[in-house]
């Protein structure tokens, strides 16, 4: 019998912050993430990281706390105003692009506090449980990529409204592809696109995996995490991993719901997904896109097509 998600938000709080794990060591963007955080790397003109605030902002999550590391503080300059810039770009005249440079500024109150070791993202999270506080609140990986004309987060602070406990959000990937990401095992609900998740297997050979939905990097999480957190020892790779401690949350009997997601996500955390992130959103954009579509449809057939 599949469950029945409740049509009416009454059970648990609704999330209000979000939480922007950003501390990480970033190692497969090296070299150019050894002293430049990859979350400020452009897509197109704005750094990806902008791009992830939009999206809780977009979602009424407009508190948002950065957890940063050694090096990351340019990432919160990104967020504040630039009182010279601004001068030069008013006596030029250029009010598009001063409106851009302020915006960042504007859209959210930034928030950070730095995670002094990247001991892994549990351990990440765990550093937001001074602001937090004891609600429900939404974790955004600042590599993970949603295109912002397919919102979930929305629809994932909704269910959590409604469920209350863990709402994740999850994507199909070919099969030959499980063994590279965390797995659900899912039981079907009566919500369309709406899952019971009944555990996690990491990485598992594609014979052995539950399903092929793999878990990205949204989450709404219920103030229980940071007491799971604590209890959860080092995994995976000797640090504090997240899955963990939902897993131990899940086996007390935390309910578990995963959203599943149909629309674009890249992982920006590698060079090639900032760089279909970058020519999707290029070719998609009304100023720059009719000039670049035409670069690269003859880039291709004259280079790649031969
Ligand atoms: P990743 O697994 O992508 O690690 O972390 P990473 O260090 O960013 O990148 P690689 O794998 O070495 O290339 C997932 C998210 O968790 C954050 C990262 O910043 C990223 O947004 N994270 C990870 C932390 O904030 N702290 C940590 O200790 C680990």
């Amino acid at each position: 019998m599949p469950e029945q998600v409740p049509d009416t938000p009454q059970r648990a709080q609704r999330a209000k912050k979000a939480v922007i794990p950003a501390a990480g060591l970033a190692t497969r963007f090296l070299p150019a993430s050894k002293v430049v955080p990859k979350e400020l790397f452009p897509v197109v003109d704005r750094p990806a990281l902008q791009y992830v605030v939009e999206e809780a902002v977009a979602a009424g999550l407009d508190d948002v706390l950065l957890i940063t590391g050694r090096g990351k503080s340019l990432m919160i300059d990104h967020f504040d105003r630039r009182p010279d810039l601004e001068e030069r770009l008013k006596a030029k005249g250029d009010q598009a692009r001063l409106e851009a440079i302020i915006r960042p500024a504007e859209m959210a109150t930034i928030h950070s506090v730095r995670q002094q070791e990247a001991l892994g993202l549990g351990h990440a999270v765990l550093c937001a449980e001074r602001h937090v506080g004891d609600e429900p609140f939404a974790v955004l990986l600042g590599d993970d990529f949603i295109d912002e004309r397919d919102p979930v987060l929305p629809t994932m602070v909704d269910l959590a409204a409604t469920t209350g406990g863990i709402v994740l959000l999850l994507m199909e990937v070919p099969w030959e592809e499980v063994h590279r990401y965390g797995v659900a095992v899912v039981e079907p609900t009566d919500t369309p696109d709406v899952v019971r998740v009944g555990g996690l297997v990491e990485k598992p050979a594609r014979e052995d995996a539950p399903s092929n939905l793999i878990v990205v990097g949204r989450y709404v999480l219920p103030p229980g995490i940071f007491d799971a957190i604590r209890r959860t020892g080092r995994g995976r790779g000797g640090e504090i991993q997240l899955t963990d401690a939902m897993e131990l949350m899940r086996q007390e009997g935390t309910p578990v719901h995963g959203v599943i997601f149909r629309g674009r996500r890249y992982d920006t955390g590698t060079p090639e997904g900032c760089l279909q992130a970058a020519i999707r959103l290029a070719c998609d954009r009304d100023d720059i896109g009719p000039e670049f579509r035409q670069w690269l449809v003859e880039y291709v057939d004259r280079e790649l097509r031969g």
